[in-house]
């Protein structure tokens, strides 16, 4: 009997007792693995005994509808789903991930907010789409970018969950502005008055250069009963390596909410319940639904020839009246959950399938490229580390010419595009295996080896 390839979840813990986020997620995955022919384990950087290379993983079993640990060999494959954390775990995942780097990861870490923004800035094809950002250095950055928007955002930049996210907005009459958001525990703080030159004062309690705060033009998402509302949009590689739209979804903040998250009480609704009714036109929604469908396959193509492999991505988006659409930020390690809360039940299932079809077609491609060049492709390029269960520690096409890695395919062409169906090829397989230090040709190196999620 063939044995099944193993796909590793590689997750962090959330507290020292071992708490797992999503445990529910990869128990359904494994039942879907299972039924393609893929084994699913998950383990976290604590898990790993470095001398061995074996890991202490959790496996679901659907036998005994219980979950089991082993020590196994590492995996052939790793799905990378650890968010940002401040914490120790954090720094260890980042010596897991260099140690193991010559693995097969499905997606490599990508930046934080602002090395996204100042990498997507650089290409024309979405710079009408990015609300003005900047770093915040003092609150003049705040007082320069209330001369051009009447509201703005204030966020961290490796921030996720709507967490100590304010909103600056100009009132009506008075001169005053109005700040209100949400705290660092996300608890909502409540419309305050201040006048322009309190608010230095008053942002100094809010730690903002502390913790790398973003200034962000905001935009305009309330609904006419108050409430905020945004666009979650996810793209995901398919079973063929190629890149498609698997959903949007609608988040809805909860009354007196600035952020639309749903760990913040906000809803989930179907995107057709809302966007018509939104521009007041059947016909715009549809253009604007395939347009950000074509948006969202693009940026998830150039951001991977920027950071590395990447196999999905969520896009917050914002539409403002016009219909003209702005891209809030990406998550590279996105929740599915919208898609269910919104009775979108086919786009749950793709969100959870498309993951393990991908690693499949990962996984036989490179089968295939091996047996088709006769030679071993794998060579291993760190000494020391150990290689996965089953293949050899491999990279796929990177070679070492002078040091120098050098890339041989992985640029994404956009192909036919079109409705919530856009598609871009790129090539998985050629990219996958590389070390991603050498492979990046957008110059953004810098940031997301320090903090990336
Ligand atoms: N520039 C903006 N204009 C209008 N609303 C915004 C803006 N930026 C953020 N928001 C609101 O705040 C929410 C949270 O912002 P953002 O997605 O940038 O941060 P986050 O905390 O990282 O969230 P996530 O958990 O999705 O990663 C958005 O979903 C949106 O509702
Ligand atoms: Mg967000």
């Amino acid at each position: 009997m063939a044995v099944r390839p193993v796909l590793g979840i590689l997750t962090l813990y959330l507290n020292d007792r071992g708490l797992l986020e999503e445990r529910d997620v990869y128990r359904k995955m494994t039942l879907a693995a299972r039924k393609l022919g893929l084994d699913l384990i998950v383990f976290t950087p604590d898990d790993v005994q470095y001398a061995t290379n074996r890991v202490h993983a959790q496996r679901y079993v659907p036998e005994s509808g219980s979950w089991q640990r082993i020590w196994t060999a590492l995996p052939q494959m790793i799905f990378d789903r650890c968010r940002i954390q401040q914490s120790p775990r954090f720094e260890r995942l980042k010596i897991f991930r260099a140690r193991y780097g010559h693995l097969l990861f499905l997606n490599r870490p990508i930046g934080n907010k602002w090395s996204v923004y100042r990498t997507l800035l650089r290409d024309a094809r979405f710079r009408d789409h990015l609300p003005q950002t900047r770093l915040y250095e003092s609150s003049r950055d705040i007082t320069a970018m209330l001369k051009r928007h009447p509201l703005l955002y204030l966020k961290p930049a490796g921030g996720t969950g709507g967490r100590g996210i304010l909103s600056i907005r100009r009132a009506a009459s008075g001169g005053t502005l109005i700040v209100q958001g949400r705290d660092h525990y996300r608890r909502i703080i409540r419309p305050m008055r201040v006048r322009p030159e309190r608010l230095a004062e008053k942002l100094k309690a809010w730690d903002l250069r502390g913790r790398k705060y973003l200034v962000q033009q905001g935009i305009r998402i309330r609904l006419p009963n108050g409430r905020v509302h945004d666009y979650r949009l996810l793209v995901q590689k398919d079973g063929q390596g190629e890149w498609s739209v698997t959903g949007c979804a609608v988040r809805i903040g909860p009354p007196g909410s600035v952020t639309s998250n749903l760990h913040g009480g906000g809803q989930a609704a179907r995107l057709d319940a809302v966007l018509p009714g939104w521009l007041g036109n059947e016909e715009k929604a549809r253009e604007v639904q395939e347009s950000i469908g074509r948006f969202g396959v693009e940026v998830a193509g150039y951001l991977e020839e920027c950071y590395g492999p990447l196999c999905e991505l969520a896009l917050d988006l914002a539409i403002d009246r016009d219909g003209r659409f702005w891209l809030l930020e990406v998550n590279p390690k996105p929740a599915r959950d919208v898609f269910r809360r919104a009775g979108e039940q086919e786009a749950y299932r793709l969100a959870l399938i498309r993951p393990l079809q991908y690693a499949l077609w990962l996984y036989r491609n490179r089968l295939r490229r091996r047996r088709n060049s006769g030679r071993t492709v794998g060579r291993k390029t760190t000494g020391s580390a150990g290689g996965a269960s089953g293949l050899s520690p491999a990279r796929t096409v990177g070679r070492k010419t002078g040091g120098k890695v050098l890339r041989t395919a992985g640029r994404a062409a956009v192909r036919a595009v079109g409705g919530a169906a856009a598609r871009t090829r790129s090539d998985a397989a050629g990219l996958t295996g590389m070390r991603r230090s050498s492979a990046i040709p957008c110059g953004v190196q810098e940031e997301h080896e320090k903090k990336s999620g």
